[in-house]
C-alpha cells in the first residue's frame, strides 16, 4: 500500500484529494490544525488514516509533526502541500493590511518553505519520492485584491521547480508537481467577488489525482485554465492593469 500524507486536509481540495487517495488505495496521513475536523474525515475513509495537528506557520514544530505523522503511518511516498491561507480585498483603494499580509506569508511561505525542506529531506534519505505543492494562477501575476497571496504563490511554483531541479542535478528520484488552480469552489474562496468557470472541489481534486499518478510537473486545474496562463503572462501591463 502506497503511503500519501496530505497537508491541508481538513477542508477543501484537500480533504476531496485525500478522499481520493484512500479510495483509490493509498494509506493517507492527514495534517491541519483543526484536529476535530480530521478525525471526522479519517473516520469516513474506508480504511481510516493517522492523523496529526500541524500549524505550518508555526515552521520549528514543521519536523517534529511531520515525522510523527510519517511514523504513524508507516512511511511516506507522496505529499500532497495544500495547506493555505488568502486576504482578499476587491476595492483597490482600501489601505494595506499588513497583520493580514504577513500571516498569508506565514502559512504560504514559511509554512510552506518549512514542509516542502522536511520532505524533500525525508524523500532524498529514503532515495525516492513525489512533493506535490499547490500554487495557483495568481501566482502568474501580481494582483491589486491580493497582493501577497500572488507573491506568495509565485514563490511555491519557484520553490517547487527548484526543488525539482535539485532532485535532477542531485540523480534523485524525487517528482515534484505544481498544481495550478484557477477558481475552485471551496471555503477559501467562498464570496470572491468576479470568479469565472469555477470547478467544483471534487472535480478539482479529480484532476489533481490525475496529475499526480502521471507524475506531471505543472498542472493547471481546471485544464482549460492553461490557457488563461498563457494570455496572463503575454499580457503588457498596460492590459493588466484594466482587469
Ligand atoms: N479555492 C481556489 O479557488 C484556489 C485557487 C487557487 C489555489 N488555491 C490553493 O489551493 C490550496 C487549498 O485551498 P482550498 O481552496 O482547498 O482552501 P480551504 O478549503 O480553505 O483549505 C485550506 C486548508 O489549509 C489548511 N491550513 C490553513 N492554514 C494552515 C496552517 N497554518 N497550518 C496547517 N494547515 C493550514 C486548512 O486547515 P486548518 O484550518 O484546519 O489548519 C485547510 O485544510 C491552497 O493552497 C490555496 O491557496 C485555491
Amino acid at each position: 500500500m502506497k503511503k500519501a500524507v496530505v497537508v491541508g486536509a481538513s477542508s477543501g481540495m484537500g480533504r476531496a484529494l485525500a478522499g481520493i487517495l484512500a479510495r483509490e488505495g493509498w494509506a493517507v496521513g492527514l495534517a491541519a490544525r483543526r484536529t476535530r475536523e480530521l478525525e471526522t474525515i479519517a473516520a469516513e475513509l474506508p480504511h481510516g488514516a493517522a492523523v496529526q495537528g500541524m500549524d505550518i506557520s508555526d515552521t520549528g514544530s514543521v519536523t517534529e509533526a511531520l515525522q510523527s505523522l510519517i511514523r504513524a503511518l508507516g512511511g511516506m511516498d507522496l505529499i500532497v502541500i495544500a495547506a493555505g491561507v488568502d486576504h482578499f480585498n476587491p476595492d483597490p483603494r482600501a489601505p494595506l493590511d499588513p497583520a493580514a499580509a504577513q500571516r498569508v506569508v506565514d502559512v504560504n511561505v514559511s509554512g510552506f518553505r518549512a514542509v516542502a525542506d522536511e520532505a524533500y529531506t525525508f524523500f532524498a534519505q529514503q532515495g525516492f519520492g513525489h512533493i506535490c505543492g499547490i500554487s495557483s494562477i495568481a501566482g502568474l501575476r501580481g494582483s491589486a485584491a491580493h497582493p501577497a497571496y500572488s507573491a506568495s504563490k509565485a514563490f511555491v511554483s519557484n520553490y517547487l521547480e527548484s526543488l525539482r531541479l535539485k532532485a535532477v542535478k542531485s540523480g534523485l528520484d524525487i517528482a515534484v508537481t505544481d498544481i495550478r488552480p484557477g477558481n475552485v469552489e471551496t471555503p477559501m474562496s467562498a464570496g470572491q467577488p468576479g470568479r469565472f468557470w469555477i470547478a467544483s472541489t471534487q472535480r478539482a481534486a479529480e484532476q489533481i489525482y490525475a496529475a499526480i499518478i502521471r507524475k506531471k510537473r505543472t498542472a493547471y486545474v481546471t485544464r482549460r485554465w492553461a490557457v488563461i496562463a498563457a494570455l496572463l503572462r503575454a499580457l503588457p501591463f498596460s492590459l493588466l492593469k484594466k482587469l
